[in-house]
């Protein structure tokens, strides 16, 4: 029993009780206006050090040895010591330290639902007494526990403690502790939830950056294999000349031109995926976009030749020059163009041909790839840019996707539909600041 509770109500003249208890419903408003005020002000980023604090400020103003955070973990299997706060020179206490079955009659309480109290360890029943051993070691001599509830859960406890002595409670002083632990129940469960929020966004940031990561390294496949399969297939032509002993000096030239020019192409390709993956963007230059589709059409001319597919080129006569990254362009176009050649594949070769047209758009340029293939099923149409769509079955459904990553890096688009007549049609439109005009 509380020495000073039993003085107060047996000794203490009527007036001055009365004084004393006015003191203290003050005392208990003031700390219960000045919590709420705490949590509301303080930032989030500092709501841990903000609960020890208050912590502190209740057991000072009530005249309190400990105060001590319990936190459920996910699965309710385990109660931790998340925060606490006593007076110096109390037995230690460890944080992050876990009930594991030495508290089994109060944590059952709280699982509960109920709050408890005890002016004396005396005063438990005898199934708590696996409870009253480790209160014992832990110096405690009375306590009142609240169970903290969010959305009709439990999921802690904020208890207050007496260490030095024994203390009877007042009803004002545990409606007060209740209410503490209501506004607890609200301020932790938000900072929760709000640590569970940081969590997902940063797991998807990682899945999304390693999504990525993939999406550039499937690229690299993807572009890296055009140029080394034309540089094989030209060494391999080469060699046959000169085994054969039909070497013509200037053919055996032109093929070393033409595996030169491939190499060049792959290594720009590397180049430009490293400054991709290093934040810094490709090379911007004032390009005219004519002189870039004649130049890919020239690289990819034996293909098309060898594939039996009839070519147009329709190209508008003046054409603003806008900054661009020369191979990122080429490489759509070379995409499109190589996507069309598959999607012809199954017609006959009369049948199979490419248009390949630029025009001006206001202060944008627009390159449009349009083929007599079988087109793109209409359902499929929103999915087509996205990466690992693909209705080949050697295709790793990266193109459109690559396509897409340079339009928007470039702040242009490009859209997908099927031409009135036949095919797949493609539209890249680029917006440029206007500068010089060239044809
Ligand atoms: N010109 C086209 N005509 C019809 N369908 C097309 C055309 N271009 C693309 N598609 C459809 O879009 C899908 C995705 O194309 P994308 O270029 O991204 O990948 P892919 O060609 O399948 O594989 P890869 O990554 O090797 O290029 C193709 O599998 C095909 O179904
Ligand atoms: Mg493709």
């Amino acid at each position: 029993m509380n020495h000073m509770v039993k003085i107060a109500s047996s000794g203490t003249p009527h007036h001055l009780r009365v004084e004393h208890d006015l003191a203290s419903a003050l005392r208990l408003q003031r700390l219960l206006a000045e919590i709420s005020s705490r949590f509301v002000t303080r930032p989030a980023g500092e709501i841990e050090e903000t609960i020890e604090e208050t912590q502190r400020l209740i057991c000072e103003t009530l005249y309190l040895d400990r105060s001590t955070l319990w936190l459920f973990s996910k699965d309710h299997s385990e109660l931790a010591l998340a925060h606490f706060w006593q007076q110096p020179g109390s037995i230690p206490l460890r944080r992050n330290f876990v009930t594991n079955g030495h508290l089994p009659w109060a944590e059952g309480k709280i699982i509960r639902g109920e709050s408890f109290h005890f002016s004396s360890l005396d005063d438990l029943p005898p199934e708590a007494s696996i409870d009253v051993e480790t209160l014992r070691t832990h110096g405690t001599k009375s306590n009142a526990t609240f169970p903290l509830i969010a959305d009709g859960k439990v999921f802690g406890a904020l208890a207050f403690a007496m260490l030095k002595k024994e203390r009877h409670w007042t009803g004002d002083e545990l409606s007060s502790l209740k209410l503490t632990a209501q506004i607890f129940s609200h301020v932790v469960s938000r900072h929760q939830a709000e640590l569970c929020a940081d969590q997902l966004r940063e797991e998807i940031q990682r899945s999304s950056r390693a999504a990525v990561l993939g999406e550039i390294a499937a690229a690299l496949a993807h572009e890296i294999n055009q140029p080394l399969t034309a540089i094989l297939g030209n060494a391999q032509a080469a060699r046959r000349f000169i085994t054969q002993g039909n070497a013509d000096p200037t053919e055996i030239l032109s093929i070393l031109d033409d595996i030169i020019r491939d190499d060049k192409r792959a290594a720009e390709v590397i180049r430009n995926l490293r400054e991709m993956l290093a934040d810094s963007p490709a090379q911007r230059e004032l390009c005219c976009l004519n002189e870039l589709v004649r130049e890919t059409i020239e690289f990819l001319r034996p293909d098309l030749t060898e594939n039996r597919i009839e070519y147009r080129l329709d190209l508008a006569p003046l054409l603003s020059r806008i900054k661009m990254a020369r191979v990122e362009i080429q490489q759509v176009l070379i995409n499109l163009v190589s996507n069309a050649t598959l999607a012809m594949s199954g017609i006959p070769p009369e049948e199979r041909k490419i248009f390949i047209g630029t025009r001006a758009s206001g202060s944008a340029v627009e390159l449009r790839v349009r083929d007599t293939g079988g087109g793109i099923p209409p359902e499929h149409l929103d999915r087509i840019f996205e990466p690992f769509h693909s209705t080949r079955p050697d295709g790793l459904g990266i193109g459109l996707a690559v396509c897409r990553r340079i339009a928007e890096a470039h702040g242009g688009k490009i859209m997908a539909g099927n031409a009135s007549s036949a095919g797949a049609e493609f539209v890249l439109s680029l917006c440029g600041h206007p500068s010089k005009v060239a044809g």
